[in-house]
């Protein structure tokens, strides 16, 4: 099976930063990659490379086996590689349904603007995914955070994406809520995505991810298939190994 996407050594400096450096992952259909890094360790670097953002400057970027290099986002869109970031690009006054299809709306024989159609499918393709918003017709900007995560991951499905990146999706919610968005995230995987999953924390990752890629300062700390690696030792690596088990030899005792 050739992978949806595989780095292989990719590398890109900003001016003299280097912000990425040897980093090789894949994304398989039908998979969850996980991409780990405190702030600054490139993991955005990265997925704005897939996303058609970035150019790196080093190493290999193949899409279905093809080298690539893209050379704006609607290049990397055209290819099935839908990204939602964090700060979702909404506007907050437009409908849930009309942003769903943001510019491509269905139209009547006549060519007008199909409402009914559109909220129709909007309201299909969202029960598809198991997520029930009474009203379609609400503003975006009524919806929490975690929903507007849901929405944008139906969408991608919807639309076709071969694979979806998610930069950091549950950062700013709730328990509750990062466990509604990945839920998505399986689904999303279920059906056959190649999921980029961006997250500080391990414990967002582990249940869905396949496999994770730690970054640190740029380069790659580690990169593990779930077998590999369990929960606990994910997370000690993540809080960067030596140094958790330092802090934890000088706390001995002091625990409440
Ligand atoms: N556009 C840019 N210009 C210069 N330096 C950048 C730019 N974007 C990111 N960097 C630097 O590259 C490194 C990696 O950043 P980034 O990929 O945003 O990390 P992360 O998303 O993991 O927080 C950081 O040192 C950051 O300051
Ligand atoms: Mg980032």
């Amino acid at each position: 099976m050739t992978s949806l996407i595989e780095t292989e050594n990719i590398g890109k400096t900003y001016g003299s930063v280097i912000a990425l450096s040897e980093v090789s992952t894949v994304v398989n259909a039908g998979e969850v990659t996980c991409v780990l890094g405190d702030n600054g360790a490139g993991k955005s670097t990265l997925i704005k490379i897939l996303a058609g953002v970035h150019q790196h400057d080093q190493g290999s970027f193949r899409v279905e086996g093809e080298e690539i290099r893209f050379s704006s986002p609607r290049e990397a869109l055209d290819r099935g590689i839908a990204t939602v970031y964090q700060d979702l690009a909404v506007v907050p006054l437009m409908s849930v349904w009309r942003n769903f299809f943001l510019g491509s709306e269905p139209t009547t024989k006549l060519g007008f603007l199909d409402r009914k159609k559109g909220k129709e499918i909007t309201k299909k393709a969202l029960s598809d995914m198991g997520i029930d918003l009474r009203d379609v017709e609400q503003p975006v900007g009524t919806l929490s955070g975690g929903e507007r995560q849901c929405v944008a991951i139906a969408r991608a499905v919807h639309f076709g994406a071969k694979v979806l990146i998610l930069d950091e999706p549950t950062a700013a919610l709730g328990v509750k809520q990062a466990g509604v968005v990945l839920k998505y995230v399986a689904q999303a995987r279920d059906r056959g995505l190649g999921v980029v999953l961006i997250t500080h924390n391990p414990h967002h990752a582990y249940p869905v991810g396949n496999r994770f890629l730690l970054l640190k300062r740029g380069r790659a700390l580690g990169s593990y298939e779930k077998s590999e690696i369990d929960i606990n030792e994910l997370t000690k690596q993540m809080a960067g190994g030596a140094e958790l088990e330092a802090l934890e030899h000088e706390l001995r005792g002091v625990e409440a």
